[in-house]
Protein backbone atom coordinates (compact mmCIF):
# COMPACT_ATOMS: atom_id res chain seq x y z
CA UNK A 1 0.00 0.00 0.00
CA UNK A 2 2.79 2.31 1.08
CA UNK A 3 4.69 1.40 -2.11
CA UNK A 4 1.28 2.46 -4.66
CA UNK A 5 1.05 5.63 -2.47
CA UNK A 6 5.01 6.58 -3.22
CA UNK A 7 4.34 5.56 -6.50
CA UNK A 8 1.62 7.64 -7.29
CA UNK A 9 3.05 10.53 -5.77
CA UNK A 10 5.99 10.42 -7.88
CA UNK A 11 3.82 10.40 -11.08
CA UNK A 12 1.92 12.99 -9.34
CA UNK A 13 4.75 15.28 -9.65
CA UNK A 14 5.72 13.78 -12.60
CA UNK A 15 2.44 14.99 -14.49
CA UNK A 16 1.78 17.59 -12.55
CA UNK A 17 4.09 19.60 -13.96
CA UNK A 18 2.83 19.21 -17.70
CA UNK A 19 -0.62 20.02 -15.57
CA UNK A 20 0.26 22.45 -14.05
CA UNK A 21 2.18 24.39 -17.26
CA UNK A 22 -0.91 23.12 -19.42
CA UNK A 23 -4.11 23.30 -16.77
CA UNK A 24 -6.46 26.24 -18.46
CA UNK A 25 -8.01 28.86 -16.01
CA UNK A 26 -5.19 28.96 -13.61
CA UNK A 27 -5.64 32.47 -12.08
CA UNK A 28 -2.81 35.05 -10.80
CA UNK A 29 -3.74 37.98 -9.47
CA UNK A 30 -6.19 38.90 -6.93
CA UNK A 31 -5.89 39.27 -3.41
CA UNK A 32 -6.66 35.57 -1.52
CA UNK A 33 -6.67 34.92 1.71
CA UNK A 34 -4.09 33.23 3.48
CA UNK A 35 -4.45 29.31 3.82
CA UNK A 36 -1.54 26.31 4.48
CA UNK A 37 1.51 26.49 2.95
CA UNK A 38 0.76 24.76 -0.71
CA UNK A 39 3.41 22.44 -2.10
CA UNK A 40 4.39 23.19 -5.66
CA UNK A 41 1.96 21.26 -7.96
CA UNK A 42 0.34 18.80 -5.08
CA UNK A 43 -0.87 22.30 -3.17
CA UNK A 44 -2.29 20.95 0.22
CA UNK A 45 -3.18 17.24 -0.48
CA UNK A 46 -0.47 16.39 1.75
CA UNK A 47 -2.03 18.33 4.74
CA UNK A 48 -5.33 17.16 4.14
CA UNK A 49 -7.30 13.82 5.22
CA UNK A 50 -8.77 12.98 1.82
CA UNK A 51 -10.69 10.15 4.01
CA UNK A 52 -12.74 12.43 5.74
CA UNK A 53 -12.29 15.59 3.43
CA UNK A 54 -14.98 18.02 4.96
CA UNK A 55 -14.01 17.17 8.64
CA UNK A 56 -9.89 18.32 7.06
CA UNK A 57 -11.44 21.15 5.58
CA UNK A 58 -13.49 22.00 8.94
CA UNK A 59 -10.24 21.44 11.31
CA UNK A 60 -8.59 24.19 8.70
CA UNK A 61 -10.57 26.66 9.86
CA UNK A 62 -10.22 26.72 13.56
CA UNK A 63 -6.40 27.78 12.31
CA UNK A 64 -6.78 29.96 9.52
CA UNK A 65 -10.40 31.29 10.43
CA UNK A 66 -13.57 31.43 8.11
CA UNK A 67 -12.30 32.30 4.95
CA UNK A 68 -9.16 30.92 3.50
CA UNK A 69 -7.41 29.78 0.63
CA UNK A 70 -6.73 25.80 -0.01
CA UNK A 71 -4.85 24.24 -2.80
CA UNK A 72 -6.19 21.41 -4.25
CA UNK A 73 -3.16 20.51 -6.41
CA UNK A 74 -2.25 23.28 -8.03
CA UNK A 75 -5.48 25.28 -8.28
CA UNK A 76 -6.51 27.40 -5.58
CA UNK A 77 -10.24 27.78 -4.00
CA UNK A 78 -11.40 29.59 -1.63
CA UNK A 79 -12.61 27.59 1.73
CA UNK A 80 -16.12 29.25 3.48
CA UNK A 81 -16.31 27.99 7.03
CA UNK A 82 -19.49 28.97 9.19
CA UNK A 83 -23.14 30.47 9.24
CA UNK A 84 -22.11 33.96 8.14
CA UNK A 85 -19.19 33.07 5.71
CA UNK A 86 -21.38 31.47 3.37
CA UNK A 87 -24.77 33.61 4.07
CA UNK A 88 -22.12 36.83 2.97
CA UNK A 89 -21.00 35.03 -0.45
CA UNK A 90 -23.91 33.00 -1.53
CA UNK A 91 -27.03 34.99 -0.24
CA UNK A 92 -25.68 38.91 0.02
CA UNK A 93 -23.48 38.35 -2.79
CA UNK A 94 -25.64 35.99 -4.73
CA UNK A 95 -25.19 36.89 -8.71
CA UNK A 96 -21.09 36.91 -8.06
CA UNK A 97 -21.02 33.90 -6.64
CA UNK A 98 -23.42 32.03 -8.53
CA UNK A 99 -20.80 30.10 -11.23
CA UNK A 100 -20.36 27.15 -10.93
CA UNK A 101 -16.82 25.45 -9.77
CA UNK A 102 -14.60 23.00 -11.26
CA UNK A 103 -15.93 19.60 -11.01
CA UNK A 104 -14.13 17.60 -13.76
CA UNK A 105 -16.26 14.15 -13.11
CA UNK A 106 -19.23 16.07 -14.86
CA UNK A 107 -17.35 18.09 -16.79
CA UNK A 108 -16.34 15.28 -18.85
CA UNK A 109 -19.27 13.51 -19.12
CA UNK A 110 -21.94 16.58 -19.68
CA UNK A 111 -19.27 18.36 -22.48
CA UNK A 112 -21.13 21.64 -21.70
CA UNK A 113 -24.85 20.35 -21.55
CA UNK A 114 -26.71 20.66 -18.13
CA UNK A 115 -28.06 22.29 -15.20
CA UNK A 116 -24.86 21.00 -13.11
CA UNK A 117 -22.14 22.59 -14.85
CA UNK A 118 -23.61 25.08 -16.97
CA UNK A 119 -22.91 29.02 -16.32
CA UNK A 120 -24.04 32.66 -17.52
CA UNK A 121 -27.52 32.75 -19.65
CA UNK A 122 -27.73 28.59 -20.45
CA UNK A 123 -27.41 28.19 -16.61
CA UNK A 124 -30.66 30.12 -16.79
CA UNK A 125 -32.36 28.92 -19.55
CA UNK A 126 -31.98 25.67 -17.82
CA UNK A 127 -32.81 26.58 -14.05
CA UNK A 128 -35.70 27.74 -15.39
CA UNK A 129 -37.01 25.18 -17.37
CA UNK A 130 -36.49 22.94 -14.90
CA UNK A 131 -37.84 24.47 -12.08
CA UNK A 132 -40.55 25.20 -14.11
CA UNK A 133 -41.06 21.65 -15.32
CA UNK A 134 -40.86 20.12 -11.95
CA UNK A 135 -43.80 22.51 -11.04
CA UNK A 136 -45.63 21.60 -13.88
CA UNK A 137 -45.23 17.95 -12.99
CA UNK A 138 -47.18 18.32 -10.09
CA UNK A 139 -44.25 19.50 -7.80
CA UNK A 140 -46.31 21.16 -4.63
CA UNK A 141 -49.33 20.24 -6.00
CA UNK A 142 -51.66 17.19 -5.26
CA UNK A 143 -51.05 15.46 -8.11
CA UNK A 144 -47.52 14.25 -7.45
CA UNK A 145 -48.21 13.99 -4.25
CA UNK A 146 -50.93 11.38 -4.45
CA UNK A 147 -48.22 9.65 -6.94
CA UNK A 148 -45.59 9.68 -3.64
CA UNK A 149 -48.55 8.49 -1.34
CA UNK A 150 -49.05 4.92 -3.51
CA UNK A 151 -45.17 5.02 -4.01
CA UNK A 152 -45.14 4.78 -0.04
CA UNK A 153 -48.04 2.42 -0.14
CA UNK A 154 -46.23 0.41 -2.15
CA UNK A 155 -42.78 0.67 0.22
CA UNK A 156 -44.83 -0.45 3.05
CA UNK A 157 -46.27 -3.44 1.44
CA UNK A 158 -42.42 -3.96 0.43
CA UNK A 159 -41.14 -3.68 4.19
CA UNK A 160 -44.15 -5.53 5.39
CA UNK A 161 -43.07 -8.50 3.59
CA UNK A 162 -39.88 -8.32 5.55
CA UNK A 163 -41.40 -10.12 8.37
CA UNK A 164 -39.73 -7.65 10.83
CA UNK A 165 -36.36 -9.72 9.45
CA UNK A 166 -33.42 -7.09 9.03
CA UNK A 167 -33.37 -5.53 5.69
CA UNK A 168 -31.10 -3.35 3.65
CA UNK A 169 -31.45 0.53 2.24
CA UNK A 170 -31.98 -0.58 -1.03
CA UNK A 171 -35.68 -1.00 0.10
CA UNK A 172 -35.82 2.62 0.28
CA UNK A 173 -33.92 3.76 -2.64
CA UNK A 174 -36.18 1.88 -4.82
CA UNK A 175 -39.06 4.04 -3.62
CA UNK A 176 -37.42 7.30 -3.95
CA UNK A 177 -36.58 6.07 -7.54
CA UNK A 178 -39.63 5.08 -8.77
CA UNK A 179 -40.76 9.14 -8.04
CA UNK A 180 -37.90 10.33 -9.90
CA UNK A 181 -38.78 7.95 -12.80
CA UNK A 182 -41.85 9.10 -12.62
CA UNK A 183 -41.01 12.56 -13.22
CA UNK A 184 -38.80 11.48 -15.74
CA UNK A 185 -40.02 9.03 -18.10
CA UNK A 186 -43.52 9.15 -16.85
CA UNK A 187 -43.82 5.85 -15.15
CA UNK A 188 -42.85 3.66 -11.91
CA UNK A 189 -41.27 0.47 -12.22
CA UNK A 190 -41.50 -3.00 -10.17
CA UNK A 191 -39.28 -3.50 -7.54
CA UNK A 192 -37.97 -6.38 -9.59
CA UNK A 193 -37.66 -5.12 -12.83
CA UNK A 194 -34.28 -5.95 -14.31
CA UNK A 195 -33.82 -2.49 -15.82
CA UNK A 196 -35.24 -0.62 -13.01
CA UNK A 197 -32.41 -2.26 -10.91
CA UNK A 198 -29.91 -1.81 -13.25
CA UNK A 199 -30.37 1.64 -12.67
CA UNK A 200 -30.57 2.36 -9.04
CA UNK A 201 -27.40 0.28 -9.53
CA UNK A 202 -25.38 2.41 -11.49
CA UNK A 203 -26.64 5.66 -10.28
CA UNK A 204 -26.05 4.93 -6.81
CA UNK A 205 -22.59 3.51 -7.54
CA UNK A 206 -21.31 6.30 -9.63
CA UNK A 207 -22.91 9.10 -6.84
CA UNK A 208 -20.58 7.85 -4.12
CA UNK A 209 -18.10 7.67 -6.86
CA UNK A 210 -17.77 11.16 -7.29
CA UNK A 211 -17.36 11.80 -3.09
CA UNK A 212 -14.99 8.99 -2.84
CA UNK A 213 -11.47 9.39 -2.36
CA UNK A 214 -10.65 8.32 -6.04
CA UNK A 215 -13.16 10.52 -7.21
CA UNK A 216 -12.02 13.20 -5.36
CA UNK A 217 -8.38 12.58 -6.65
CA UNK A 218 -10.03 12.45 -10.02
CA UNK A 219 -11.26 16.41 -9.26
CA UNK A 220 -7.52 17.85 -8.40
CA UNK A 221 -5.68 15.88 -10.72
CA UNK A 222 -8.39 15.28 -13.94
CA UNK A 223 -5.54 15.36 -16.89
CA UNK A 224 -3.32 12.57 -14.61
CA UNK A 225 -5.64 10.41 -13.39
CA UNK A 226 -7.81 10.26 -16.99
CA UNK A 227 -4.79 7.86 -18.00
CA UNK A 228 -4.71 6.05 -14.51
CA UNK A 229 -6.73 2.53 -14.13
CA UNK A 230 -8.56 2.81 -10.93
CA UNK A 231 -12.24 2.73 -9.48
CA UNK A 232 -13.02 5.88 -10.90
CA UNK A 233 -12.70 5.52 -14.65
CA UNK A 234 -16.03 2.98 -13.23
CA UNK A 235 -17.71 6.11 -12.89
CA UNK A 236 -17.70 6.88 -17.20
CA UNK A 237 -18.53 3.37 -18.09
CA UNK A 238 -21.23 3.36 -16.02
CA UNK A 239 -22.55 6.74 -17.49
CA UNK A 240 -21.80 5.13 -20.88
CA UNK A 241 -24.62 2.56 -20.14
CA UNK A 242 -26.85 5.01 -18.38
CA UNK A 243 -27.01 7.06 -21.55
CA UNK A 244 -27.53 4.19 -23.87
CA UNK A 245 -30.66 3.87 -21.32
CA UNK A 246 -31.84 7.16 -21.32
CA UNK A 247 -31.56 6.94 -25.06
CA UNK A 248 -33.86 4.60 -25.49
CA UNK A 249 -36.53 6.17 -23.36
CA UNK A 250 -36.52 8.62 -25.39
CA UNK A 251 -36.93 6.54 -27.95
CA UNK A 252 -39.91 5.47 -26.83
CA UNK A 253 -41.09 8.62 -25.88
CA UNK A 254 -40.77 10.01 -29.74
CA UNK A 255 -42.88 7.46 -30.80
CA UNK A 256 -45.98 8.31 -28.65
CA UNK A 257 -45.20 11.68 -28.15
CA UNK A 258 -48.05 14.13 -28.15
CA UNK A 259 -46.90 17.84 -27.94
CA UNK A 260 -50.32 19.22 -26.26
CA UNK A 261 -49.79 17.15 -23.94
CA UNK A 262 -46.43 16.69 -22.16
CA UNK A 263 -46.46 13.73 -19.96
CA UNK A 264 -42.82 14.13 -18.00
CA UNK A 265 -39.58 16.18 -18.15
CA UNK A 266 -38.30 13.86 -21.36
CA UNK A 267 -42.01 15.47 -23.31
CA UNK A 268 -41.62 18.57 -22.12
CA UNK A 269 -37.75 18.84 -23.55
CA UNK A 270 -38.78 17.18 -26.36
CA UNK A 271 -41.10 19.91 -26.83
CA UNK A 272 -39.10 22.55 -26.05
CA UNK A 273 -36.35 20.59 -28.86
CA UNK A 274 -39.01 20.90 -31.67
CA UNK A 275 -40.22 25.03 -30.92
CA UNK A 276 -36.64 25.85 -30.92
CA UNK A 277 -35.56 23.26 -34.12
CA UNK A 278 -34.52 26.41 -36.07
CA UNK A 279 -32.13 28.23 -33.75
CA UNK A 280 -28.64 26.74 -33.88
CA UNK A 281 -27.78 28.35 -30.42
CA UNK A 282 -30.70 26.22 -28.65
CA UNK A 283 -30.09 24.67 -25.74
CA UNK A 284 -32.56 22.20 -26.23
CA UNK A 285 -31.37 19.16 -27.95
CA UNK A 286 -30.77 15.63 -27.60
CA UNK A 287 -27.44 15.28 -25.40
CA UNK A 288 -28.99 18.24 -23.28
CA UNK A 289 -31.80 15.82 -22.82
CA UNK A 290 -29.74 12.90 -21.67
CA UNK A 291 -27.56 15.24 -19.29
CA UNK A 292 -30.93 16.62 -17.80
CA UNK A 293 -32.15 13.65 -17.04
CA UNK A 294 -29.12 12.12 -15.94
CA UNK A 295 -28.76 15.22 -13.52
CA UNK A 296 -32.27 14.37 -12.21
CA UNK A 297 -31.57 11.06 -11.43
CA UNK A 298 -27.54 12.25 -9.86
CA UNK A 299 -29.24 14.81 -8.22
CA UNK A 300 -32.33 13.75 -6.75
CA UNK A 301 -32.70 10.01 -5.67
CA UNK A 302 -29.20 8.95 -3.20
CA UNK A 303 -29.70 12.47 -1.72
CA UNK A 304 -32.91 11.30 -0.50
CA UNK A 305 -32.41 8.00 0.07
CA UNK A 306 -29.50 8.10 2.20
CA UNK A 307 -31.52 10.97 4.35
CA UNK A 308 -34.44 9.04 4.89
CA UNK A 309 -32.21 5.79 5.67
CA UNK A 310 -29.63 7.66 7.93
CA UNK A 311 -33.26 9.36 9.51
CA UNK A 312 -34.28 5.85 9.82
CA UNK A 313 -30.88 4.78 11.57
CA UNK A 314 -30.62 7.88 14.06
CA UNK A 315 -34.52 6.53 15.02
CA UNK A 316 -32.97 3.23 16.21
CA UNK A 317 -29.89 4.57 18.01
CA UNK A 318 -32.63 7.17 19.87
CA UNK A 319 -36.17 5.27 20.59
CA UNK A 320 -37.70 8.26 22.83
CA UNK A 321 -37.35 9.83 19.56
CA UNK A 322 -38.99 7.83 17.51
CA UNK A 323 -41.83 7.04 20.27
CA UNK A 324 -42.66 10.86 20.12
CA UNK A 325 -42.51 10.85 16.34
CA UNK A 326 -45.18 7.87 16.76
CA UNK A 327 -47.24 9.50 19.14
CA UNK A 328 -47.83 12.41 16.64
CA UNK A 329 -48.45 10.57 14.27
CA UNK A 330 -51.20 8.78 16.17
CA UNK A 331 -52.61 11.87 17.06
CA UNK A 332 -52.64 13.54 14.03
CA UNK A 333 -52.83 11.36 11.13
CA UNK A 334 -54.31 8.24 12.91
CA UNK A 335 -53.66 4.84 11.74
CA UNK A 336 -56.28 4.82 9.03
CA UNK A 337 -55.03 7.23 6.28
CA UNK A 338 -52.36 8.14 4.25
CA UNK A 339 -49.92 11.36 5.75
CA UNK A 340 -50.59 13.95 3.27
CA UNK A 341 -48.37 17.19 2.62
CA UNK A 342 -50.88 19.71 4.86
CA UNK A 343 -49.87 17.08 7.94
CA UNK A 344 -46.81 18.58 8.26
CA UNK A 345 -47.80 22.36 9.88
CA UNK A 346 -49.54 20.22 12.60
CA UNK A 347 -46.55 17.89 13.23
CA UNK A 348 -44.02 19.84 14.51
CA UNK A 349 -41.96 17.87 16.21
CA UNK A 350 -41.61 15.39 13.14
CA UNK A 351 -41.12 18.45 10.81
CA UNK A 352 -37.99 18.98 13.59
CA UNK A 353 -36.90 15.69 13.41
CA UNK A 354 -37.19 15.91 9.48
CA UNK A 355 -35.14 18.98 9.58
CA UNK A 356 -32.67 17.32 12.50
CA UNK A 357 -31.96 14.31 10.38
CA UNK A 358 -30.54 16.51 7.72
CA UNK A 359 -28.30 19.18 9.31
CA UNK A 360 -27.12 15.88 11.39
CA UNK A 361 -26.50 13.64 8.81
CA UNK A 362 -25.32 16.70 6.22
CA UNK A 363 -25.40 14.35 2.88
CA UNK A 364 -23.67 16.48 0.75
CA UNK A 365 -21.09 18.11 3.36
CA UNK A 366 -18.42 19.76 1.42
CA UNK A 367 -21.10 21.67 -0.66
CA UNK A 368 -21.27 21.64 -3.82
CA UNK A 369 -17.98 24.07 -5.35
CA UNK A 370 -19.08 27.62 -7.04
CA UNK A 371 -16.87 29.65 -9.00
CA UNK A 372 -16.98 33.91 -8.91
CA UNK A 373 -18.12 34.73 -11.84
CA UNK A 374 -16.89 38.15 -11.89
CA UNK A 375 -13.60 39.75 -9.99
CA UNK A 376 -15.34 39.81 -6.67
CA UNK A 377 -14.46 41.58 -3.69
CA UNK A 378 -15.14 39.49 -0.43
CA UNK A 379 -14.55 40.58 3.18
CA UNK A 380 -11.36 42.80 2.58
CA UNK A 381 -9.95 40.20 -0.08
CA UNK A 382 -10.61 40.20 -4.45
CA UNK A 383 -10.87 36.95 -5.81
CA UNK A 384 -10.33 37.29 -9.50
CA UNK A 385 -13.10 35.81 -12.39
CA UNK A 386 -13.11 32.13 -12.28
CA UNK A 387 -11.75 31.31 -8.68
CA UNK A 388 -13.34 28.35 -7.14
CA UNK A 389 -15.12 28.63 -3.92
CA UNK A 390 -16.23 26.07 -1.70
CA UNK A 391 -19.49 26.60 0.59
CA UNK A 392 -18.63 23.79 3.88
CA UNK A 393 -22.43 22.84 4.46
CA UNK A 394 -20.54 20.90 7.19
CA UNK A 395 -19.48 23.63 9.38
CA UNK A 396 -22.80 25.57 8.86
CA UNK A 397 -24.71 22.84 10.17
CA UNK A 398 -21.86 22.56 13.04
CA UNK A 399 -21.66 26.00 13.84
CA UNK A 400 -21.92 26.55 17.52
CA UNK A 401 -23.14 30.06 17.00
CA UNK A 402 -26.03 29.14 15.26
CA UNK A 403 -26.81 25.23 16.83
CA UNK A 404 -26.58 24.67 20.64
CA UNK A 405 -24.51 21.29 21.26
CA UNK A 406 -24.57 20.73 17.10
CA UNK A 407 -22.79 17.30 17.48
CA UNK A 408 -25.86 15.79 19.70
CA UNK A 409 -28.39 15.03 17.39
CA UNK A 410 -31.50 17.20 18.75
CA UNK A 411 -34.99 17.76 16.80
CA UNK A 412 -35.09 20.77 19.70
CA UNK A 413 -32.34 22.60 17.07
CA UNK A 414 -35.73 23.16 15.45
CA UNK A 415 -38.06 23.48 17.87
CA UNK A 416 -38.94 26.76 20.29
CA UNK A 417 -39.89 26.86 23.70
CA UNK A 418 -43.68 25.89 23.10
CA UNK A 419 -42.97 23.32 21.15
CA UNK A 420 -43.74 24.72 17.95
CA UNK A 421 -41.54 24.45 15.09
CA UNK A 422 -38.75 26.85 14.68
CA UNK A 423 -37.02 28.04 11.40
CA UNK A 424 -33.68 28.20 11.51
CA UNK A 425 -31.31 29.96 8.60
CA UNK A 426 -28.68 28.09 9.45
CA UNK A 427 -30.43 24.67 7.83
CA UNK A 428 -28.72 24.44 4.59
CA UNK A 429 -29.14 21.12 3.25
CA UNK A 430 -30.23 22.53 0.18
CA UNK A 431 -27.72 25.32 0.05
CA UNK A 432 -28.82 28.71 -0.52
CA UNK A 433 -28.55 31.84 -2.92
CA UNK A 434 -28.77 31.03 -6.76
CA UNK A 435 -27.49 27.74 -7.35
CA UNK A 436 -29.71 26.44 -3.94
CA UNK A 437 -31.38 22.59 -4.69
CA UNK A 438 -33.97 23.14 -7.22
CA UNK A 439 -35.36 20.08 -5.96
CA UNK A 440 -35.69 21.13 -2.78
CA UNK A 441 -39.72 21.27 -2.58
CA UNK A 442 -39.84 17.39 -4.23
CA UNK A 443 -37.20 16.67 -1.92
CA UNK A 444 -38.59 17.87 1.36
CA UNK A 445 -42.40 16.11 0.04
CA UNK A 446 -40.72 12.79 -0.25
CA UNK A 447 -39.06 13.14 2.92
CA UNK A 448 -41.95 13.80 4.71
CA UNK A 449 -44.62 11.25 3.21
CA UNK A 450 -42.44 8.67 3.28
CA UNK A 451 -41.00 8.83 6.63
CA UNK A 452 -44.78 9.43 8.30
CA UNK A 453 -45.79 6.82 6.05
CA UNK A 454 -43.40 4.19 7.04
CA UNK A 455 -43.31 5.00 10.72
CA UNK A 456 -47.46 5.24 11.06
CA UNK A 457 -47.06 0.96 9.91
CA UNK A 458 -43.75 0.01 11.86
CA UNK A 459 -41.41 0.76 14.65
CA UNK A 460 -37.46 0.44 13.65
CA UNK A 461 -35.87 -1.90 15.59
CA UNK A 462 -31.99 -2.55 15.93
CA UNK A 463 -30.04 -5.68 15.68
CA UNK A 464 -27.79 -4.29 18.18
CA UNK A 465 -28.46 -2.47 21.53
CA UNK A 466 -29.37 0.89 20.78
CA UNK A 467 -26.32 2.65 22.38
CA UNK A 468 -23.91 0.68 20.12
CA UNK A 469 -25.10 1.97 17.25
CA UNK A 470 -22.54 4.01 15.32
CA UNK A 471 -24.51 6.85 13.62
CA UNK A 472 -21.16 8.54 12.39
CA UNK A 473 -20.52 8.70 8.47
CA UNK A 474 -18.13 5.89 6.64
CA UNK A 475 -14.49 7.71 6.42
CA UNK A 476 -13.95 7.50 2.62
CA UNK A 477 -16.85 9.01 1.52
CA UNK A 478 -16.82 13.58 1.71
CA UNK A 479 -20.71 13.62 1.66
CA UNK A 480 -22.45 11.28 4.36
CA UNK A 481 -22.62 7.69 3.70
CA UNK A 482 -23.66 5.79 6.98
CA UNK A 483 -22.00 2.62 8.13
CA UNK A 484 -23.56 -0.40 6.56
CA UNK A 485 -26.34 -1.05 8.97
CA UNK A 486 -29.28 -3.05 8.78
CA UNK A 487 -32.02 -2.40 11.42
CA UNK A 488 -36.20 -4.28 11.07
CA UNK A 489 -39.45 -2.94 10.65
CA UNK A 490 -41.97 -4.50 13.04
CA UNK A 491 -45.47 -4.00 12.12
CA UNK A 492 -47.58 -1.73 14.81
C1 LIG B 1 -32.45 15.39 0.41
C2 LIG B 1 -32.38 15.64 -0.88
C3 LIG B 1 -31.46 16.64 -1.54
C4 LIG B 1 -30.40 17.34 -1.04
C5 LIG B 1 -29.83 17.28 0.38
C6 LIG B 1 -29.87 18.16 -2.11
C7 LIG B 1 -28.82 19.04 -1.96
C8 LIG B 1 -28.31 19.80 -3.00
C9 LIG B 1 -27.20 20.71 -2.86
C10 LIG B 1 -26.45 21.00 -1.56
C11 LIG B 1 -26.97 21.26 -4.09
C12 LIG B 1 -25.86 22.24 -4.44
C13 LIG B 1 -26.37 23.66 -4.52
C14 LIG B 1 -25.22 24.63 -4.75
O1 LIG B 1 -24.53 24.54 -5.77
O2 LIG B 1 -24.99 25.49 -3.88
C15 LIG B 1 -27.93 20.69 -5.01
C16 LIG B 1 -28.00 21.00 -6.36
C17 LIG B 1 -28.85 20.38 -7.24
N1 LIG B 1 -29.85 19.48 -6.92
FE1 LIG B 1 -30.31 18.80 -5.08
N2 LIG B 1 -30.61 17.93 -3.23
C18 LIG B 1 -31.59 17.02 -2.93
C19 LIG B 1 -32.59 16.57 -3.78
C20 LIG B 1 -32.70 16.89 -5.11
C21 LIG B 1 -33.76 16.47 -5.99
C22 LIG B 1 -34.99 15.64 -5.55
C23 LIG B 1 -33.46 16.93 -7.24
C24 LIG B 1 -34.21 16.79 -8.53
C25 LIG B 1 -35.45 16.56 -8.69
C26 LIG B 1 -32.21 17.66 -7.15
C27 LIG B 1 -31.56 18.26 -8.21
C28 LIG B 1 -30.48 19.11 -8.09
C29 LIG B 1 -29.86 19.80 -9.22
C30 LIG B 1 -30.25 19.65 -10.69
C31 LIG B 1 -28.85 20.62 -8.69
C32 LIG B 1 -27.92 21.56 -9.45
C33 LIG B 1 -28.50 22.99 -9.42
C34 LIG B 1 -27.66 24.03 -10.15
O3 LIG B 1 -26.48 23.82 -10.39
O4 LIG B 1 -28.23 25.10 -10.46
N3 LIG B 1 -31.79 17.62 -5.84
N4 LIG B 1 -28.76 19.83 -4.34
Amino acid sequence: MAIAAAALLVLLIGIGLLLFRSRKGQRSGGHLPSGPRPLPLLGNLLQLDLQDMSRALLTLSKRYGPVYTIHLGPRPSVVLCGYRAVKEALQDQAEEFSGRGDMPFLVRINQGNGLFMSHGEQWKVLRRFTVHTLRDLGVGKRSLEQRIQEEAQCLVQELARTQAAPFSPTILSRAVFNVICFIVFGQRFDYEDRNFLTLVGLITQNFHLLSSQWGQMYSIFPGLMYYLPGPHNRFFQNFKQLRLFLLEQVKMHQESFNPNCPRDVIDCFLLRMEQEKHDPQSYFHMEGLVITAHSLFLGGTETTSTTLWSGFLILTRHPEIQARVHAEIDRVIGRHRSPCAEDRVHMPYTDAVIHEMQRFTDIVSLGMTHRVIRDTYFRGFLLPKGTNVIPLLLSVHNDPTQFNDPDTFDPAHFLDERGGFRKQAAFMAFSTGKRMCPGEGLARMELFLFFTTVLQHFTLTPLTRPEEIDTSHQRGECGYKPRPSKFCAVSR
